[in-house]
């Protein structure tokens, strides 16, 4: 089952205007950001990824950037293990805003989003969460599915507020919880669940902001 597409804040693009470009944020392998890669690829995204940014110096997601073709950077994260001090989220939006993006992507960055990167994007942070949000925010969602033994589990995209995983919901879907499933069985069918929705919900989304809706 899916919710209906996001409404997207902000400035009006006619429908002669360049697509809009996103920013992607990541921590990890970056299986997600290779899915909205491949759909923008195969022209099916409608919206550009512009740059690749990671927490991680040696994050998959920073390899990936560059097969594709995408100016991909490491920023030195600081001191802390769950944000970001100001100067390194200055920094993110130094490079965002060069890259001149519209939007920013969430695909698997680890660190809580504060000022001022939330305030340089108002409404137009994505993230994807592996969970059927509002149940089971935080870490390793798909474990927590599990261990409250619910029969359907799946994945959620949602506008990034000064909370963690509590901002608009701009989609869902969702796949059942099996007999025998482990947590790595779930989390796998979550992913792939995810792979189809992001590049979905990215296309509604900038699909928005070309609208000014
Ligand atoms: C995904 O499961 C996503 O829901 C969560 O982090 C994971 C990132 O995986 N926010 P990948 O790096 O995209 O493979």
């Amino acid at each position: 089952m899916t919710t209906p597409g996001p409404k997207a804040p902000g400035v009006s693009f006619s429908p002669q205007a360049p697509a809009p470009r996103f920013g992607v944020l990541g921590s990890g392998k970056g299986s997600n950001f290779r899915a909205l890669a491949e759909a923008w690829k195969a022209g099916a995204l409608r919206t550009e990824p512009a740059i690749v940014l990671s927490d991680m110096e040696n994050a998959g997601i920073l390899t990936l950037g560059g097969e594709f073709g995408i100016p991909a950077r490491f920023i030195p994260p600081g001191p802390f293990r769950t944000k970001m001090p100001p100067e390194a989220e200055g920094e993110i939006v130094r490079l965002l805003q060069e890259a001149r993006v519209d939007f920013v992507v969430l695909a698997g960055f680890m660190r809580v989003i504060k000022s001022p990167l939330l305030d340089a994007f108002p409404g137009r942070i994505l993230n994807i969460h592996p969970s059927l949000l509002p149940d089971f925010r935080g870490l390793e969602a798909w474990r927590q599915a599990l261990e409250a033994g619910v029969t359907e589990a799946g994945c959620t995209v949602h506008l990034v507020d000064s909370r963690v995983d509590t901002g608009k919901i701009l989609g869902q879907s969702r796949v059942p919880v099996l007999p025998g499933d482990t947590a790595e069985t779930l989390h796998a069918r979550i992913q792939v669940a995810e792979h189809e929705l992001y590049p979905r919900i990215v296309r509604e989304f900038a699909q928005g902001l070309r609208n000014g809706s």
